[in-house]
């Protein structure tokens, strides 16, 4: 294979490896949730900020509160794996579930939330989180 080919296949996917890592991390992960906000108020917000509600408003996203060292542990030893890189985390994790309210529409997202905590699933690829799987 020509060195530019394989230079440029290498590039592609070490690109595209990070980008679904960031993907997740800017998806799902909010290390230090903001006290003080309701759930409804605190995923008005998230979701915005994330960019979930352009151009329309996501149904439902799950945020994780935790350092992305404990989720990237998940796929490195302290989840039980199975199927394509499925990983569920042997601890629990404290997350908050946004779901779009009834009143919703197209440039106005409002949002409900509530957080528990749970243990969860996600995908994994090359021993980093890339998709948020469910809370189990
Ligand atoms: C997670 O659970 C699996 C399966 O029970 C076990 O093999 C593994 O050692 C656990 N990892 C940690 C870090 O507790």
């Amino acid at each position: 294979m020509p060195f530019g080919l394989s230079l440029l296949l290498l590039l592609c996917c070490l690109l595209s490896k990070g980008a679904s890592y960031w993907q997740f991390l800017k998806e799902h992960v909010d290390s230090y949730k903001i006290q003080g906000f309701d759930g409804n108020t605190y995923c008005d917000y998230i979701m915005e900020r994330r960019g979930l509600t352009r151009p329309v408003c996501k149904a439902t996203n799950t945020f994780i509160h935790a350092f992305t060292s404990e989720i990237q542990a998940i796929c490195r030893g302290a989840g039980r794996c199975h199927g394509r890189n499925i990983c569920d985390s042997n601890s629990s994790f404290f997350i908050t579930t946004c779901w779009v309210a009834p009143g919703s529409r197209l440039g106005r997202c409002v949002y409900r939330g509530r957080s528990h905590t749970r243990r969860i699933r996600v995908a994994c690829n090359q021993r980093l989180p890339v998709r948020f799987v469910r809370i189990l």
